[in-house]
C-alpha cells in the first residue's frame, strides 16, 4: 500500500476538502502592512485582503493599523517614531486571538508588505517576540533604504510637511524621532563606499534592523533565517523608490548606476542578518514585476498567494496530497494494530484484532 493511484488520491482529496483531517488545510493568517500615504480602510487594500481569502479560503486577514481612524492611520505613515510604532503593532497582534497558533502559545502568520510596509514587517518580525512568519512577501520595499526622498503630489500636505522637516536635517534626533521616511534614509560614504557615519550613528530604524552597526543583534538574524520564504518584488519601472533595487537589498552606486547585488555585499557574506542562511535553504526569492511603483497586477498577486500563502503544509499536487494522507492513515492503522495487539495480549478473550 505504498503508492496511491490517482483516482484514489482524488477521492481522498475530495474527502479532505469536505472534512479536514488535521491542521493540513488550515491557512495561516495573513498580516498586511500598507505603504506611505495609504490607510488601512482604503478600498484597494480591502480588495487585496478579499483576494487572499478567495485564493486560500478561510484565511484570516489582518490589515495593520496605527490608529482606528483612517486619516490618523495615514498620518502615521508620515509621522511617528518607528520604534514605538513597531512596539504598538507587536502588542496589537499579540492581543488578536485569531492570529495565534492552535496551542495559543505564539503568533504565526504569513505577511505581505507594500512599499515601506515591507521593511516594517521585517522589523516587526525581528523585534516582536513570539511572532514567527512562514512567508514574508514585499512589493517595492526599501530594504536597503532610500537615497532620496520621494516627490510629493501637489495637494499632499502631509507628504510636503514631512519633506519640509527633513530638508537638511535628516540626521537630527528631532527628525529621526518624528519623520517616518527619514528613519529608512541611508547614505553611503563616497570614499569608502560603505554606510556613512551619520547613518550608522543616527538612523532610528534601518541601521538597527539591518544589523549594520558594530554590535549585531543575534536575535534579528535568527528571526530572519527562520523564515521559510522571503520574497522580494521590485517594480521594473519604479521611479518613486530611489534606488528601486533597494527592494532586493542591493546597493547602487549613484554616480555610475552600478548595482551590487545582495550576495556581493558584506551584510550577506558575513551574514549579519541571517539572509545568507536563508538563501542556503532556498528561502530568498528575487522577483520583478512590470510597471511603476505599486502598480499591482492581479495575476501576480494571485500567483503569489497560491505559491506562498495558505495552509502551512502546502501540497503541490494531488499526488503529494495522496501520499501525505496515506502516510497519516498508515500511521493510524499501525498505531491501532499495535494498541490492538497489546490489548489482545493482556485480554485475549476480547477480539481486539477484528
Ligand atoms: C524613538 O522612541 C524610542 C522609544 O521610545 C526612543 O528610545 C528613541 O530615542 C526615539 N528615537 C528618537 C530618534 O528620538
Ligand atoms: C568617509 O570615510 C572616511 C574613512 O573612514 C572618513 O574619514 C570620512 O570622514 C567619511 N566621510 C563621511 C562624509 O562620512
Ligand atoms: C561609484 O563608482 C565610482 C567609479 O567606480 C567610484 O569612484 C565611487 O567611489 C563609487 N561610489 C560609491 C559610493 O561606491
Ligand atoms: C558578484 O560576485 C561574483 C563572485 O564573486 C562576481 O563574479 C560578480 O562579478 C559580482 N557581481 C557584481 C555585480 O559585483
Amino acid at each position: 500500500m505504498r503508492a496511491l493511484n490517482v483516482s484514489a488520491a482524488l477521492t481522498l482529496c475530495t474527502y479532505a476538502a469536505a472534512a479536514p483531517l488535521t491542521a493540513i488545510s488550515e491557512p495561516l493568517p495573513l498580516l498586511i502592512w500598507h505603504g506611505l500615504g495609504d490607510k488601512f480602510d482604503n478600498e484597494g487594500l480591502q480588495s487585496v485582503g478579499n483576494l487572499a481569502e478567495q485564493i486560500n479560503p478561510g484565511t484570516y486577514v489582518h490589515i495593520i493599523r496605527l490608529d482606528d481612524d483612517g486619516n490618523n492611520d495615514r498620518a502615521a505613515t508620515f509621522f511617528g517614531n518607528l520604534t514605538t510604532q513597531i512596539e504598538q503593532v507587536c502588542e496589537d497582534i499579540k492581543n488578536e486571538p485569531k492570529l495565534r497558533t492552535a496551542d495559543k502559545k505564539s503568533v504565526r502568520v504569513d505577511a505581505l508588505g507594500f512599499s515601506q510596509g515591507g521593511q516594517f514587517l521585517r522589523g516587526l518580525l525581528e523585534r516582536c517576540d513570539d511572532l514567527s512568519m512562514r512567508s514574508l512577501v514585499t512589493f517595492g520595499s526599501q530594504h536597503n533604504g532610500i537615497a532620496e526622498f520621494q516627490d510629493c503630489r501637489t495637494w499632499d500636505f502631509l507628504c510636503k510637511g514631512s519633506t519640509a522637516l527633513i530638508k537638511g536635517n535628516a540626521w537630527t534626533e528631532y527628525v529621526q524621532n518624528k519623520v517616518v521616511p527619514a528613519q529608512y534614509y541611508r547614505t553611503v560614504n563616497e570614499s569608502t563606499a560603505l554606510a556613512s557615519d551619520e547613518y550608522l550613528e543616527s538612523s532610528n530604524f534601518l541601521a538597527d534592523v539591518n544589523n549594520e552597526r558594530v554590535l549585531k543583534n543575534e536575535k534579528y538574524a535568527e528571526k530572519v533565517a527562520s523564515l521559510e520564504k522571503f520574497v522580494m518584488f521590485v517594480f521594473e519601472e519604479d521611479t518613486t523608490v530611489i534606488p528601486k533595487e533597494s527592494g532586493w537589498f542591493a546597493e547602487v552606486n549613484r554616480t555610475t548606476g552600478e548595482v551590487t547585488p545582495l550576495q556581493n555585499r558584506t551584510i550577506y557574506t558575513e551574514d549579519w542578518l541571517g539572509l545568507k542562511k536563508l538563501d542556503k535553504k532556498n528561502g530568498l526569492v528575487f522577483k520583478k514585476t512590470p510597471g511603476g511603483h505599486m502598480q499591482l497586477n492581479e495575476k501576480v498577486l494571485i500567483k503569489t498567494f497560491q505559491d506562498y500563502f495558505g495552509a502551512e503544509k502546502k501540497f503541490r499536487s494531488t499526488m503529494e496530497l495522496g501520499y501525505e494522507l496515506e502516510e497519516e492513515i498508515h500511521g493510524r492503522w499501525n498505531r491501532w494494530r499495535h494498541e490492538g495487539q497489546q490489548e489482545y495480549m493482556t485480554n485475549p478473550s476480547k477480539d481486539a484484532l477484528r
